[in-house]
């Protein structure tokens, strides 16, 4: 299987992706694109020997139409069988979604259904949660939502900040995701549940 990765900022999830795909995986990463031009994870991907791409979103200024034609002719060019996004920070129209439907996972740092959106970390401490983590879904139209293909669990720990949070967690997403992919890769949509 042919994987794109779609990433916005450092992309540590894109490069455990990278990584994780060698041997007789089932999948292969044939291209990551970033939005944004400065994205620590460009550097990081061509130093692994993927292709990369930018597509600046904001020449368009919100014409999301526009937008989604560059990134879909990019995208297309490399023909992908599965589109993973990876800290992406746009948010796509309906068009988009249903040209790629199917082919696309998210991961995500909250417990979904709990905490989509943003600043996951602070609104669970905020709540006062006693443990956080991070899911991989399928993209469907509503914004981090659709059918559940993985979750981590990680406690959280009594002067926990976000930040500190936070690490707990991404270094669970780097184990997740790769898993997830690889059983999407096989066509197996048995949720991957840690620990
Ligand atoms: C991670 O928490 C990820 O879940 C979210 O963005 C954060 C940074 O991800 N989407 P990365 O290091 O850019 O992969």
């Amino acid at each position: 299987k042919r994987v794109a990765i779609l990433f916005s900022g450092g992309g540590s999830n894109m490069v455990a992706l990278i990584e994780s795909m060698v041997g007789d995986h089932p999948a292969r990463p044939v291209v990551a694109v970033s939005n944004n031009a400065e994205a620590g994870g460009l550097t990081k991907a061509q130093t692994l020997g993927v292709a990369t791409d930018v597509v600046d979103h904001r020449p368009f200024k919100g014409d999301r139409d526009a937008f989604e034609a560059v990134l879909n002719e990019t995208l297309a060019a490399h023909a992908p069988d599965i589109i993973c996004f990876a800290g992406f920070m746009r948010i796509f129209t309906e068009r988009f979604i249903s040209r790629w439907a199917g082919q696309m996972i998210n991961i995500h740092p909250s417990l979904l259904p709990k905490y989509k959106g943003l600043n996951t970390h602070a609104r669970a401490l905020e709540a006062g949660e006693t443990q956080a983590g991070c899911s991989v879904h399928e993209v469907r139209l509503q914004l981090d939502d659709g059918p559940l293909l993985g979750q981590a669990r990680v406690p959280v720990l009594s002067g926990d900040t976000p930040d500190k949070l936070a690490a707990r967690v991404l270094e669970q997403e780097h184990i997740l995701y790769p898993a997830v992919l690889k059983r999407f890769a096989e066509g197996d949509k048995t949720p991957v549940l840690l620990p």
